[in-house]
């Protein structure tokens, strides 16, 4: 996965091999591409051979969709065609070869995962081309396991269609899992049978900070909720399934749960006087560890979650969890005397590793926010480092596995240009598209230590950003430079990278999705 050099040499006679300089235009960036002569014109006519796998035939279907507006027609998939799908079980998993030659396509993937992620990549070739594909043999595979987006449905809720459309961006971007922020203090939003004021109470705040919390004080007076049936969650897990992604539900803990407290007040210290949070920032209101109650149900709470998300992670937050209430509370203080903790740091490791213990018995591993580093962490606790990259260089060292996704180079709820006025109101920072494409999950790192990274993640807090035109003025092309660094590593390369986003950008516009255009018009600084 660290390997630095390109294996593959490929000099074939008679072709040539594209560098850093040249090149198809696939983002990310393959890991070797040799032009060879002539081209290959896809028409609806064309077909595609699929086999027998259900799942080829599932991924060529929804790639016939995808080129279909560029196409003027859906090709059919059937078992015959110009364009060939198969599994070559010599590859890895995700790994796919696409050969293009003037008498037909050739696709092979390591699973079928791989061969959608090589439709992926003639989607771009064929969008770009208007379905003319200049002949080239591409062998390409990822770095990284774990190329993830976080999507905050906490703040603002996203329909499941917003969802579903998130979901194809991760897809078309080659990533292979959706971080989904379900619980927080404005808003809880899973439905949980056991705790029917979860979503009764929990799910609807009465109004919304209008303008920027550091400069605000006014508020729109219009309820504002929404939550996710248990059903409609089982459809975007089997949606997600369909594009090879896995989905990672987040349940807050012990802090950002001010809804489920208004839901229950008995959850909290105080145990009365919650509302759901109508403004942003961080609350002192969080769980009571001191009392039993608190996590008899948070474990009913996982067990439901457990059945809806097949997943081996669940996160389980950690962030951003202040201790007043803690040191107040009785209960709490003789948790911290009995259990023989040091002080309320302790006091919130205690918490994670018994809800982790927990999620074990069950077959779980858990995903916590760096700050489950304080008080101490078990060794089997996968950390999202997004304080920096600092947390995650630190778990890595201590033998912990590591999701890199930094506030410096991940939040794309940064602004993207230096001067944002001509912005839409963001939260703020400053993370254009070259900042973004830095990001060095290896940073600091021996080859020892590197083993413990995970890959990279994208995150999308929505505290500030309520529609879905907005969400993707935030996302795209932003995501485009995490997906490289998560799938192409070992060759990124900034200069190329901003020509082929040239191809991936009219990708964006065949799919009629709205992107931020400062990158593109060299307005970013
Ligand atoms: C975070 O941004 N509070 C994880
Ligand atoms: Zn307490």
């Amino acid at each position: 996965m660290k390997k630095l050099l390109l294996t593959l040499v490929l000099f074939a006679t008679g072709n040539l091999c594209l560098g850093a300089e040249a090149g198809v235009g696939i983002v990310p960036k393959p890991l070797s591409a040799t032009v060879g002569e002539g081209e290959f014109h896809v028409t609806p006519q064309s077909g595609i051979a699929v086999g027998r796998e259900a799942g080829l035939r599932r991924s060529a279907e929804l790639f016939a969709q995808w080129v279909a507006p560029t196409l003027g027609g859906e090709l059919k998939c059937g078992d015959k065609g110009a364009i060939s799908l198969g599994i070559d079980s010599l590859l890895d998993a995700e790994a796919y070869t696409l050969d293009v030659a003037t008498t037909g396509i050739t696709l092979r993937g390591g699973s079928a995962q791989g061969v959608f992620y090589g439709l992926q990549s003639l989607r771009q070739l064929i969008v770009a081309g208007r379905g003319a594909v200049a002949a080239v043999s591409i062998v390409d595979k990822p770095c990284f396991g774990y190329r993830g987006g976080m999507l905050d449905s906490g703040r603002h809720f996203w329909t499941v269609d917003e969802v579903k459309e998130f979901i194809d961006i991760l897809a078309m971007h080659k990533m292979n899992r959706f971080h989904w922020h379900l619980t927080e203090d404005q808003g809880w939003r899973i439905e949980i049978k056991c705790y029917p004021e979860l979503t009764r109470v929990g799910s609807v705040r009465k109004e919304t900070l209008v303008g920027h919390l550091s400069t605000s004080s006014e508020y729109d007076r219009t309820p504002c909720g929404g939550y996710y049936t248990q059903r409609e969650i089982r459809d975007i897990v089997d949606y997600a399934a369909e594009r090879y992604i896995t989905v990672i539900p987040e349940i807050e803990l012990p802090g950002h749960a001010v809804a489920a407290l208004a839901s229950y007040p008995w959850l909290g210290c105080r145990g009365e006087g919650y509302e759901v949070r109508t403004t942003w920032g961080i609350s002192s209101d969080v769980y009571c560890p001191g009392k039993e109650t608190t996590f008899e149900f948070l474990q009913n709470v996982l067990a439901e979650v457990i059945g809806l998300f097949p997943s081996k992670y669940i996160h389980i937050g950690g962030d951003e969890c202040p201790k007043e209430s803690w040191k107040a509370c009785p209960l709490c203080q003789q948790r911290i005397r009995e259990e023989g903790l040091k002080d309320e740091s302790e006091l919130q490791s205690y918490t994670v590793r018994r809800i982790e213990t927990w999620l074990r018995e069950h077959g779980r591993e858990i995903i916590g926010w760096d700050e489950i580093l304080e008080g101490g962490v078990s060794k089997t606790a996968t950390v999202m480092s997004w304080r920096g990259s600092e947390g995650g260089i630190a778990a890595a060292k201590a033998g912990n596995h590591v999701i890199m996704t930094p506030n410096t180079h991940c939040y794309l709820d940064y602004f993207q240009t230096k001067d944002p006025v001509h912005e839409p109101l963001g939260i703020g920072g400053f993370l254009p598209m070259r900042e973004v494409y830095r990001l060095d999950p290896y940073e600091k790192l021996n080859d020892t230590e590197q083993d413990y990274i995970l890959g990279v993640q994208a995150n999308l807090w929505t505290e500030y950003i309520a529609t879905a035109t907005h969400l993707k003025h935030m996302l795209l092309p932003r995501l485009a430079a995490v997906a490289e660094v998560g799938w192409a590593y070992d060759r990124k390369d900034f200069a190329d990278f901003t020509r082929r986003m040239s191809t991936l950008r009219k990708c964006y516009d065949a799919a009629g999705l709205n992107y931020a255009t400062y990158f593109f018009d060299g307005k970013e600084e």
